[in-house]
């Protein structure tokens, strides 16, 4: 899986999505507030959980974390609740863009990463779905990072000081940049080859007006990864 770039034709990588975000929605037990993750393989978790509760009675309530997320619980009949009531949740389910042998993860092709940290770090017990093509040796994506968008030209400044070259991420069927659900923009920072992905992390939160970025890398012990494939799942965890 690790050392070479995974190959699937894209009837593979729905089956594998599906099977990893369904592997995801059968560990929820009746009475958990769940932690509601953003992009496509979740979907196939949220899916799931809403045919549990029509057939078994589940009962869950859900924390969104975008409004994608919330529109698809709601879909799917999935009660919503906020961080609020819930500052701590007993699972979360959530996707990602890469993920590493030491299970640190790129997050944020969807702009949804700040509250996507937000809930990984409220809960107790964190499981990511993907597919093997985001199994990576080592964490090389472009890194998102979410600005104030007062502050964009600083922290650009400063992103390209640490090795980045910033690019503004821009809207599709929407001129300008992309506005997130938070009101902030997105610099999508490729760093290449991320050697020390703690420390990057660290020096990015550091700077005023980022607010988060994309990149996980202190989760590791309480994250449970499920990789999807074509028949079945695999799972990773540290344990
Ligand atoms: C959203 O901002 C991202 O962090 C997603 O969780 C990630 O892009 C996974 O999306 P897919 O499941 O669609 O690959």
């Amino acid at each position: 899986m690790e050392g070479e770039e995974y190959v699937m034709n894209a009837a593979e990588q729905v089956a594998s999505k599906r099977n990893a975000g369904y592997r995801a929605a059968g560990a929820v037990e009746d009475g958990m507030v769940v932690g509601l993750g953003t992009g496509s393989t979740v979907f196939f978790a949220m899916e799931r959980l809403g045919e549990r509760m029509a057939r078994e009675g589940l009962s869950i309530a859900g924390v969104p974390t975008s409004y994608q997320a919330a529109i698809r619980a709601r879909r799917y009949g999935i009660g919503l609740t906020s961080l609020d009531e819930h500052p701590e949740l007993d699972i979360a389910i959530d996707g990602a863009d890469q993920v590493d042998p030491a299970l640190r993860l790129i997050k944020g092709r969807g702009a949804a990463l700040l509250r996507e940290k937000c809930v990984c770090d409220a809960a107790k017990k964190v499981l990511i779905v993907v597919d093997p093509t985001k199994m990576v040796d080592t964490l090389n994506a472009p890194v998102p990072v979410e600005v104030l968008p007062f502050a964009l030209a600083p922290v650009s400044r400063r992103l390209a000081a640490l090795g980045a070259d910033p690019v503004l991420r821009e809207g599709v069927k929407k001129d300008g940049p992309i506005v997130t659900d938070n009101g902030n923009f997105i610099l999508d920072c490729d760093f290449k080859a991320i050697a020390d992905p703690g420390r990057l992390e660290a020096e990015m939160a550091s700077i005023p007006g980022v607010l988060e970025c994309g990149l996980f890398s202190a989760y590791g012990e309480k994250i449970t990864v499920i990789v999807g494939e074509e028949k079945g799942c695999s799972v990773v965890s540290l344990q």
